[in-house]
This record gives structure tokens, sequence and C-alpha cells, in this order.
């Protein structure tokens, strides 16, 4: 039942109108200069699933889909990281019912996806407080990681109880132990030392934020990976977010003009 409500809108909202044009952006990209991070908040489940009557519950679970679509697209693109916003740490403050519901869809999504994902070559890397998220969403997401740790495709970041600020503590809280333990002194704290204290240690910065839903706000994300990332904001909610915009934004990407605070040489 459920599966044909979503089946309904789908057809009504994206349908084959966005084939062509997806055709026409994948020829043009320039396939040397594609992002090699992209970053996504996957934000208006709640809104998406409200304005057709149904409970907030009904847009998470299409939300799902469209990280289905946007993760094989990425897959087959060769785009080496993708990192999506699954849960904040300010998510807990939503109704016990909502937080029950998303964890679940999370264990669902990797319990299901695992083979196929592992089939694309990509490896699942959670980012965040992980320890404190149930039980059930630990297991899964140790069997997803421990599956795919070997697999050479994109790297899916989740950002899980995820918080721009907390992960910014706790790299503090990690190099200020090996201040007091004398394996580092204040003077070597440089950007490279807490980039490498990060949850994305060891990978580049997103270069594309895709944030849709109408919102122009970071929301506690990624907040020092984000220093001269270009955002590409769209009104689409995420549930109806499909490759075609995922080719839209890295086309508008490819015109952007990246200075990082120099000048470009004319
Ligand atoms: C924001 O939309 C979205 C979330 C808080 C959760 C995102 C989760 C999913 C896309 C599905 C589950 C994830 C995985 C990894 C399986 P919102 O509900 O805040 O939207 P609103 O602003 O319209 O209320």
């Amino acid at each position: 039942m459920f599966g044909k409500i979503l089946g309904f809108w789908r057809r009504e909202e994206s349908g084959d109108q966005h084939g062509a044009e997806a055709k026409r952006l994948l020829k043009k990209l320039d396939r040397s200069r594609l992002p090699k991070h992209i970053a996504i908040i996957m934000d208006g489940n709640g809104r998406w699933a409200q304005r057709r009557g149904f409970p907030r519950a009904y847009g998470h679970r299409a939300g799902v889909e469209s990280l289905r679509d946007i993760v094989k697209a990425c897959s087959e693109l060769q785009i080496p990281i993708l990192t999506v916003y699954a849960f904040s740490t300010e998510n807990w403050k939503r109704p016990q019912e909502e937080v029950d519901i998303l964890m679940d869809l999370l264990v669902e999504y990797l319990n299901k996806e695992i083979d196929e994902l592992c089939r694309s070559g990509v490896r699942i890397n959670p980012i965040g407080r992980l320890g404190d998220l149930p039980r059930q969403a630990q297991d899964a997401l140790k069997m997803a990681t421990d599956c795919s740790r070997n697999n050479k495709g994109l790297i899916l970041n989740l950002a899980l109880n995820y918080g721009g600020r907390t992960e910014i503590v706790d790299a503090v809280r990690s190099i200020a132990a090996d201040v007091e333990k004398g394996l580092l002194r204040p003077g070597e704290i440089d950007d490279k030392v807490i980039s490498e204290r990060l949850y994305t240690a060891g990978q580049p910065d997103p270069d594309l934020l895709i944030r849709p839903a109408g919102d122009f706000r970071i929301s506690n994300f990624l907040l020092w990976q984000l220093a001269y990332t270009e955002f590409w904001l769209t009104p689409v909610m995420w549930p109806d977010f499909r490759r075609v915009h995922l080719l839209r934004a890295i086309d508008d990407f490819q015109r952007r003009e990246r200075r990082f605070g120099g000048l470009i040489k004319k």
C-alpha cells in the first residue's frame, strides 16, 4: 500500500521529463573536474509528507529512496566521497516515536542495502558520537562497516548523532590529551593537526554542499570542513531529490570560480 502511494507521487513529480535533462547534463560534465567530496543535508522529509497529508515518517521513508538513488549516482560518477547528514546531535529533541522511526530506517537501510552497496564498491563510514546510538543501530553500523571495509569505491560518510560543534569539541579534547601527555606542543597545533582529529580525518574537505528544501543554514554540519565549500541550495524537498538534481548541482559547481581567498591569475 505504502509502496503504491510512493510510486504514485514518484510518477507525478519526477517522471520521465528528468531523463532527457539528466542525459544532457551527464554528457556535458567535465569528468576531470568532478567534486571529490559532496556533502548533503537531507532536509524536507517531514514537510514533504505533511503537505501530502501523511505522517512525517512517510517522508523519512521516501527520503531513504532518494539516498539510494544519490549513492548509486555518485558511485557511477566515481565521486570519491559522499557525506550525508542522517541524524544530528539536536535530532534527539524530536518526539521519541520519530527518533525510533529514524533509527529503524537506518537499520533497515543497512540490512537491505549492504549487498548492493558492496557490489558497487561502496565503503560505509559512520561519523558522529556513535556510542550514544541505540544498540541495534550500532550493531547494524558495525556489520556494514566491517563488510565494506575493503571496498575501493565511494566512501559513504553517514553522519549520525553528528554535530559540527561536538566534532570540534572531540578534536580539541584529543589534542589537549596529547598536549597533557607531552606528545604535542601547543605551538605545533595548526589547521592540519585539527583536521586530522576530526571524524573526517584523512579526507579532503567537501567541494560541494547540497541543501534541499529551501532553508539557507548550515545546521551544525561540518563546521570546520565547509570553510571553502561551494553551496548549492534548492527548494526541492529531499524525498523528490533525484540524480538530475545532483547533476544540476555538479554542473553549477563546474561553472563556479573557486578562489580560496586568493585571486585567479588571468
Ligand atoms: C531532515 O528532514 C531529515 C532528517 C532529520 C533525517 C534524514 C533521514 C533520512 C533521509 C532517512 C534515513 C537515513 C538513513 C541513513 C537510512 P526533516 O524531517 O527535518 O524535514 P522538515 O524540515 O521538513 O521537517
